[in-house]
């Protein structure tokens, strides 16, 4: 596995910067017939300016619902129950509504969603977006806004003009998601998220996507955030890395630092498991046993014990903090992390052989 980062020197000058983004101990609740049921649990994470943060792990994690939070946007049966998220220049997301809410959307805020694939409305073409996006924002000069997306777009290599005269259907996956970019870009946020933004990608068309991430990144010194399942996508691009597990963060750190020396033991399976098997699904099989679903996740204990290969009882009674365990590396975990923290090959050893019918990620079309 490759961890090539655009530059260490940029990464370090960005961990000294003040964050954009600010989560703190966000818990975030669906409602459902047995109560509300937490999927995200205590998560805090910042998010820096010239900084790629990768959140990964395997689909039901919580991944998006933590992402949606950031806009103040987890749809309905779903709400934020604690915490906050601090953006720089607007204040607390969570306290914000109606049209103030609206405006930090693509103005602080760049999202690109999930399954954006077909987010475009069929019947409009993307410069019809793009002036509808221009005039919800209240923008006055709109030529102005055209110029900005057409050069957004040039430098991404697409075809500009052609672009905006397109309807969804004569875009191929990769020219869509390059235009989610620009559609998410155009107001000048500082701040761009991306769900799962390779996908439904074939592999030349996810390389090409995540070299434009980072050169948009680059050139507009912006604090990114890549949500992904693949653990292989986020190696290659993260500065920082957060992993996800049932709802809570158990483990974040420098990228490289993370994925040469995974502490938890979870985060150890799922290097270990891309390691192995290089291929698009080879996190989802290789792991034993599902993610959790949100009744379990409400359980005392800790989170990942059912699959845990270092379970010990303590594990069933208290929910571990995450701490600073080394200098910048944090997880959540009870077992002593000097205690044979095996490196990914160790943690491969302790995970069955997948197995073909094992793929559940659901997440792949
Ligand atoms: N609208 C919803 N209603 C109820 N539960 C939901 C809803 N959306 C997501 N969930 C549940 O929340 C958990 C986290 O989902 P999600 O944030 O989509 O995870 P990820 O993006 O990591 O795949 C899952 O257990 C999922 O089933
Ligand atoms: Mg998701």
């Amino acid at each position: 596995m490759t961890t090539q980062t655009p530059s260490h020197d940029e990464a370090r000058a960005a961990r000294g910067r003040p964050a954009e983004v600010s989560i703190r101990d966000l818990t975030v609740v669906y409602r459902t017939d047995q109560g509300d049921l937490p999927a995200v649990s205590h998560a805090s994470l910042d998010l820096r300016a010239g900084e790629i943060t990768g959140l990964v792990g395997e689909s039901g994690s919580g991944k998006s619902t933590l992402a949606l939070s950031l806009l103040n946007a987890v749809p309905s049966p779903g709400r934020i129950s604690t915490g906050s998220v601090e953006v720089a220049g607007i204040g607390d997301v969570t306290r914000l509504d109606g049209r103030r809410l609206r405006r930090t959307r693509g103005s602080a805020l760049g999202y690109v969603f999930q399954a954006s694939q077909n987010s475009l409305n069929p019947l409009k073409t993307v410069g019809k977006h793009l002036l509808d996006l221009g005039r919800s924002h209240e923008v006055e000069d709109l030529r102005g806004l055209v110029r900005r997306a057409k050069d957004l777009a040039e430098r991404m290599g697409l075809d500009a003009d052609r672009v905006l005269d397109s309807y969804q259907h004569e875009l191929s996956g990769g020219m869509r998601q390059r235009v989610g970019i620009v559609l998410a870009l155009v107001l000048n946020a500082k701040v761009l998220i991306l769900d799962e933004p390779t996908t439904a990608l074939d592999m030349i068309s996810q390389a090409a996507v995540l070299d434009i991430v980072r050169t948009v990144h680059r050139e507009n010194q912006l604090a990114t955030l890549i949500v992904t399942h693949d653990m292989g996508v986020v190696s290659e691009v993260a500065d920082r890395l957060a992993v996800m597990y049932g709802g809570r963060i158990v483990e974040h750190g420098p990228a490289v630092d993370l994925l040469q020396r995974p502490s938890h033991p979870y985060t150890r399976a799922l290097i270990g498991a891309t390691a192995r098997i290089v291929g698009d699904t080879a996190l989802a099989r290789a792991l034993p046993g599902r993610p959790p679903d949100l009744t379990t996740l409400a359980r005392h204990g800790c989170v990942f014990r059912d699959r845990c290969p270092s379970a010990m009882p303590v594990c069933e009674e208290t929910d571990p903090a995450l701490v600073e365990w080394s200098p910048g590396r944090f997880r959540a975990c009870h077992a002593d992390p000097a205690d044979g923290a095996p490196g990914p090959e160790a943690a491969t050893a302790a995970v069955p052989a997948p197995r073909a019918q094992d793929d559940a990620t659901g997440e792949r079309p």
